[in-house]
């Protein structure tokens, strides 16, 4: 039986950090739901598709391919052979990506080819409704969240790192509360914290203690030895 760790939570909360550094200490493919509905975004946005329209949103998603990989312990995407990079974390992508990802038509083929994702083997899966909608029935689904501030503070750090220009720390809290709104609001599973998934809360917690939360939380066939 393949083994998932789900992970759901707001932008910034530090998920990736903790999915990777599972995917890596276990051995799982690193699974990045949200870059996939960022490819989405940065595909309708190249081709001039209006993202506020549903049925024009829904025509669009049926068109677009994404390959799949495993390489390096993680799940690279490729459209006709290019993977994108910081194209996909732009302010113009975070602007949009939520009403895109709000639309039935393109989370029905995104959950789609996650699912199929258990090809590879064992993965840690992060994202919005992954342990909601996704892969609810693994054993392992963890909410991780912290405050807004918090999370504005890393998100921005991070993006200064790669390169992103993504202005400043207000800025950045300003665009991940509206991303948050829709994405807690929307109709078709939207993010929230179901029953029995351990949510930690990382506001005052190191990136150490987040991670030790999440591992020792794990089915004990499941985790290799003690940290
Ligand atoms: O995690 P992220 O910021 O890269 O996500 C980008 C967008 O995709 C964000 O609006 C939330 C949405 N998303 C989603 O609706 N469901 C997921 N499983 C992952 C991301």
């Amino acid at each position: 039986m393949v083994k998932i760790i789900a992970i759901d939570g707001p932008s910034g909360a530090g998920k990736s950090s903790v999915a990777r550094a599972l995917a890596e200490k276990l051995g799982y493919l690193h699974v990045d739901s949200g870059a996939l509905y960022r490819i989405y975004t940065w595909q309708a946005l190249e081709r001039g598709i209006d993202t506020t329209s549903p049925d024009a949103i829904a025509e669009f998603a049926k068109s677009v391919e994404i390959e799949c990989a495993p390489e390096a312990g993680r799940i690279a995407y490729r459209v006709n052979g290019y993977e994108p990079k910081n194209e996909i974390r732009e302010p113009r992508i975070n602007a949009h990506t939520s009403e895109i990802a709000r639309e039935k038509a393109v989370r029905d083929r995104v959950s789609a080819l996650l699912r199929e994702l258990v090809k590879f083997g064992n993965l840690v899966v992060e994202g919005r409704d992954i342990t909601t909608a996704v892969f609810p029935e693994t054993p392992a689904r963890f909410y991780l969240t912290a405050s807004a501030e918090a999370r504005a503070a890393r998100r921005a750090k991070q993006d200064a790192a790669s390169g992103i220009k993504s202005g400043t720390e207000a800025n950045v809290k300003a665009s991940l509360l509206a991303r948050d709104a829709i994405d807690s609001t929307r109709k078709y599973a939207p993010l929230t914290k179901a029953d029995g998934v351990l949510e930690i809360d990382s506001t005052n917690l190191t990136f150490d203690e987040t991670f030790r939360a999440a591992y020792d939380a794990l089915p004990q066939d499941w985790r290799m030895g003690e940290l």
